[in-house]
Formats: C-alpha cells, sequence, structure tokens
C-alpha cells in the first residue's frame, strides 16, 4: 500500500482532540480488579437493588452495536474514530462489571441475553445528531449512577461501582461535546447543523416528546420509573429531579455549544439559533405544546422512531 505524506491536511497530532482525551482517560482509569468483590455481603443486599443493578446492566449493552454504527458513520473521522476505541473499551467495562456485581448473587446472564441487549435502533439522520444525542445521554447516565452511588441503602462495592462508571460518563459527555464543537466549528451550513443538534435536545426534555427518545439511557429511566421494585431502592422522586436536573445541566451545555441562550430548558422549540439571541417564551403553555407537536411531526422520523424490543446506546 502506498501512503501519501502528509501535504494539504493539518497534522492529526496537532489537530485532533483524541491525543488530550486519551490523556484523560489515562489519567482517571479505575481498574475492575481494584473492586472489592469479595466485601460484597449478599445477604445484606434487597432484591430491590438487584433488580435495579439488572435494569441498568441491560441499559449498558448496546455498546457493540452502535460501534458498528459510528465506525460506519464516521469512518472517515480519524480523531473521531481514535477515541472511539477509548470509549467501546470504557463503555464494555459497565456492564462487565455491573454483571460481576450480580454474579455475586448468583445471577448468570448467557451469550443470548448479551446479544438481546446489542441490538440497536437506527442513528440519527445526521452526525450532529448523533453527537447531540449522545452528549445528552452521558450526563443523563452519568447524574443517574451519582444518584444511585449516594442512595444511603446502596451496597458499598455497588457504590464504588457507580460512581466510577459515573465519572466516565460525564467525561464522555465531555468527549461528545469536544467532537460536536469541532464538527460545528467546521461546518458548511452552521445554522443546519445547530437546528439539527438542537432538534435532539428538544425531543429528549419535551415531555410530550420524551416517550419518543427510543434511546437505551432514556429507556432506562422510563423502566426506573415503571418497576415497582426499583422505588424500594430509588424513589421515583428521586429519578425524576436526577433527570431533571440533567436536562437543565443539557441545556446550559447546548447554550455553549451552540452559541445561543436558553431561558426556559423548553424555550429551544422556538430553535434560538442565531448568535446570542434569546427565547423566554413558556414552553409549557397549550399553545406551546401544540406548536411543539407541529414541529416534531414533520421532523425526521428516525429521530423518535423505537422499534419493538430493540435498543439503542448510551
Ligand atoms: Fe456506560
Ligand atoms: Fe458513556
Amino acid at each position: 500500500m502506498n501512503i501519501e505524506p502528509a501535504a494539504f491536511e493539518t497534522n492529526v497530532h496537532d489537530d485532533g482532540i483524541f491525543y488530550r482525551l486519551f490523556h484523560e482517560a489515562e489519567a482517571v482509569r479505575w481498574k475492575m480488579a481494584d473492586c472489592e468483590w469479595s466485601a460484597i455481603r449478599a445477604a445484606d443486599v434487597s432484591p430491590a437493588w438487584r433488580t435495579v443493578v439488572r435494569e441498568t446492566l441491560i441499559g449498558e449493552l448496546t455498546t457493540f452495536s452502535a460501534t458498528q454504527r459510528f465506525f460506519t458513520d464516521f469512518g472517515d473521522d480519524v480523531d473521531f474514530t481514535q477515541w472511539l476505541t477509548v470509549w467501546l473499551y470504557e463503555e464494555t467495562k459497565h456492564p462487565s462489571a455491573l454483571l460481576k456485581w450480580l454474579d455475586a448473587f448468583g445471577e448468570k446472564f448467557d451469550s443470548r441475553f448479551m446479544l438481546q441487549g446489542r441490538q440497536t435502533i437506527p442513528f440519527m439522520p445526521s452526525k450532529i445528531g448523533t453527537l447531540a444525542t449522545n452528549m445528552i445521554s452521558e450526563m443523563v447516565a452519568a447524574a443517574l449512577y451519582a444518584t444511585l452511588g449516594s442512595r444511603p441503602t446502596c451496597e458499598p462495592v455497588l457504590r464504588r461501582i457507580c460512581l466510577n462508571i459515573g465519572g466516565d460518563e460525564a467525561r464522555h459527555a465531555a468527549s461528545f461535546y469536544s467532537y460536536a464543537k469541532k464538527r460545528l466549528a467546521r461546518a458548511d451550513d452552521l445554522k443546519q447543523q445547530q437546528i439539527a443538534a438542537l432538534k435532539i435536545l428538544y425531543f429528549w426534555i419535551t415531555p410530550e416528546l420524551n416517550a419518543r427518545v427510543g434511546h437505551p439511557v432514556n429507556l432506562l429511566v422510563h423502566r426506573y420509573k415503571a418497576i415497582p421494585e426499583v422505588q424500594d431502592a430509588v424513589p421515583r422522586d428521586a429519578i425524576e429531579s436526577t433527570v431533571d436536573h440533567a436536562y437543565r445541566r443539557a441545556c446550559r451545555v447546548f447554550e455553549s455549544l451552540l452559541g445561543l441562550e436558553l431561558r426556559d430548558p423548553k424555550s429551544c422549540s422556538s430553535f434560538p439559533v442565531t448568535e446570542g439571541s434569546s427565547v423566554r417564551r413558556s414552553a409549557g403553555s397549550t399553545s406551546a405544546r401544540s406548536r411543539a407537536s407541529k414541529r416534531a411531526a414533520s421532523w425526521p422520523s428516525s429521530i423518535a422512531t423505537r422499534s419493538s424490543g430493540s435498543r439503542a446506546r448510551t
């Protein structure tokens, strides 16, 4: 194979985000072997916590199928696909740690379970949309793990696992932000890209539309709230306040990403995508909800369509 030397592109090392993110990841890397697995007192753990972990495990299983899609859709992005290998490694560790914790209780999972968990839905119709949805999902996941780990009844080893994974998720959110920012900086049609990203935020944070977000983290939130036994470990109001807080934070992050001001988390329904613009409309009004539904109806169905029995990725 004949590989031409660099001629017109900028230097991969100097131009890429990968080396910074790789360094950051190595600096905070936690080891599975550092978890005190033998310290788990199975008799002291309620069935409710095992249910929580089982559901969380399911929400962490789509890494492989998502990675395949990432490499297909972003195959020409050297910088991003280099970082994906770090993300793949860390995301593979998450379900592995949860599964190992459940193993202490005699819970077994076969290959079929793992393969079923890898099923995924189509990605977003745009690359910036894919990056945007992963920013949000990683932020929500980080907040959920922090909440699980802070519950007084959380088993100590599980608490350590949750805090470790939550730290990874928060860093992943920041990494997806960096790549989204880079993509926007090089966009031919910046406004179109901004709108595409904003649509994703809008779907997540708008109650009337959120049920159409088929991302595994969002599905996990719904399962947490729907399964009665989960409430014995993590009350529904704790889940809801965690997600609300994550959404508010996501809005602040999107303000920074897009260079706009969102006075109300739901105010992005009016697409204020010009530099420094602000929106003050109350999105809780009937007319606002009606406009939201009409606007959403005109958007690509692949953002919102969930195929039954399948899951996307964190
Ligand atoms: Fe994860
Ligand atoms: Fe993550």
